[in-house]
C-alpha cells in the first residue's frame, strides 16, 4: 500500500499541471500538489495489479481518476461553502467562485485526455464506466443538495445519496484498474461491491469526522455539515432516537438558514451526544466494513494478491483525515 502510494505520489511529481493562461492552471495545480489522501488511483493501480496488469498500462488513468476527484473538490467547496480543504483554503476562497467553476470545468476534461491517451483494447467499456461514475457523482451532489431543504429524508435516501455521491468513484476506480488487466467478469462485479461498502463506509466515516474530528488533522473545517443543515447519517440517526421534544429541536435548527451559528452547532452536538450517535454511526462503518471484505473474500485471486486492498482498508477503517 504505502509503495503504491509512492508511486502515485511520483507520478503527481513528474506531472506538470501549469500551462497558459496560468490564471486558469494555477488552481488545478495548487489543488494537485496539495496531494490528499489519493486513494482512488492508488485503488486503481492495486486492483490492475491484483489481476496481473503492468502498472505502466494503467499509469494516465490513475491520474485521470484523481483529476476527475479534484474536480468534483473544487465545484463540492463552492456548493458547501466549505473554507478549508487539506488544510489550506479552498480554491473559491483564495482566487474566486468563478475560478472554481472554470478550473473544475477544466479538470474534468482533462480528466478525459488522461484517459484517451492511452490506447487499450477495452478502452469503451473502460471510457463508459468513467462517464457513467461521473453522472452518477453529478446525481449524488444534487440529492445532496435536494436534501439540505427537505424535512422528509429517510436513512434509506441518505444510503442512496452517499453510494452515488461517493461510493461509485471508488468502486469505478477499482472496476477500471480491472478492466485494464482484463479481469473476469465475476471478479469485476465482486470488487466494483467492495468498492461500494468501502465507499459506503468512507462517506459515514467522513460524516463523522465532520462532528468529530479536529480541523487541523482532517484539513477541513469541522461541523461544516451542521452549518449547512446537511441530512448526514449522524442527523437522521438523531432524529430516530430523539424524545418528541429533542425531535422538535432538531428539526428547527436544521431548519435555519446555513450560518455561523456557533449555539446551532453545540444544541445539534449536545443531542448527539446524549443519543450516542457516535457510536452508532461507528457500528454502521463496521457493518460496512464486514460486506466489502465478503466481497473481497470472494475474488478468484490468491490471497497474497489481495493484500494492498486488504491494508488499504485497515488503514480506512480509523482513518482521522
Ligand atoms: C473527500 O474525499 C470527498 C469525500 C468523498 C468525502 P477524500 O477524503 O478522499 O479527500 P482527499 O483527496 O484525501 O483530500
Ligand atoms: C463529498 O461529500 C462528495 C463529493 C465531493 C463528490 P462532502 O461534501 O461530504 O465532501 P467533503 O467533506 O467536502 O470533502
Ligand atoms: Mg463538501
Ligand atoms: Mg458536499
Ligand atoms: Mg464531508
Amino acid at each position: 500500500m504505502q509503495t503504491l502510494l509512492n508511486q502515485v505520489s511520483q507520478i503527481f511529481d513528474d506531472e506538470q499541471f501549469i500551462h497558459e493562461p496560468v490564471r486558469l492552471y494555477e488552481p488545478i495545480d495548487y489543488t494537485l500538489r496539495l496531494g490528499g489522501k489519493r486513494i482512488r488511483p492508488v485503488m486503481l493501480l492495486a486492483a490492475n495489479r491484483m489481476f496481473g496488469g503492468n502498472d505502466d498500462t494503467v499509469r494516465n488513468a490513475a491520474v485521470g481518476i484523481e483529476v476527475f476527484h479534484n474536480f468534483t473538490l473544487l465545484h463540492d467547496d463552492l456548493m458547501d461553502r466549505s473554507p478549508l480543504r487539506r488544510g489550506q483554503p479552498t480554491v473559491y476562497r483564495k482566487w474566486d467562485e468563478n475560478t472554481a467553476i472554470l478550473s473544475g470545468d477544466t479538470m474534468f476534461a482533462l480528466a478525459w485526455q488522461y484517459f484517451l491517451v492511452q490506447p487499450h483494447h477495452r478502452l469503451q467499456e473502460i471510457l463508459q464506466c468513467f462517464n457513467r461514475t461521473a453522472i452518477e457523482v453529478c446525481e449524488g451532489q444534487q440529492y445532496d443538495m435536494n436534501f439540505e431543504t427537505s424535512d422528509q429524508v429517510t436513512i434509506d435516501d441518505y444510503m442512496m445519496m452517499i453510494r452515488l455521491k461517493t461510493a461509485v468513484l471508488l468502486a469505478g476506480a477499482l472496476k477500471i484498474g480491472a478492466l485494464y488487466a482484463d479481469a473476469p467478469t465475476d471478479d469485476i462485479d465482486h470488487l466494483y461491491q467492495f468498492g461500494i461498502h468501502l465507499g459506503l463506509a468512507f462517506q459515514l466515516q467522513d460524516d463523522l469526522l465532520d462532528s468529530y474530528g479536529d480541523t487541523a488533522t482532517f484539513g477541513k473545517q469541522t461541523v461544516q455539515d451542521i452549518r449547512d443543515n446537511k441530512k448526514t447519517y449522524l442527523y437522521l440517526q438523531a432524529l430516530q432516537l430523539a424524545t418528541p421534544q429533542q425531535q422538535t429541536q432538531l428539526r428547527t435548527l436544521f431548519a435555519t438558514t446555513p450560518d455561523e451559528s456557533d449555539a446551532k452547532v453545540s444544541s445539534v452536538l449536545a443531542i448527539y451526544n446524549q443519543l450516542g450517535i457516535r457510536s452508532l454511526v461507528e457500528k454502521a462503518i463496521q457493518s460496512q466494513f464486514a460486506l466489502a471484505t465478503q466481497h473481497l473474500e470472494a475474488i478468484h485471486v490468491p490471497d497474497i494478491q489481495k493484500a494492498p486492498l486488504r491494508q488499504l482498508m485497515d488503514t480506512l477503517l480509523d482513518r482521522k483525515k
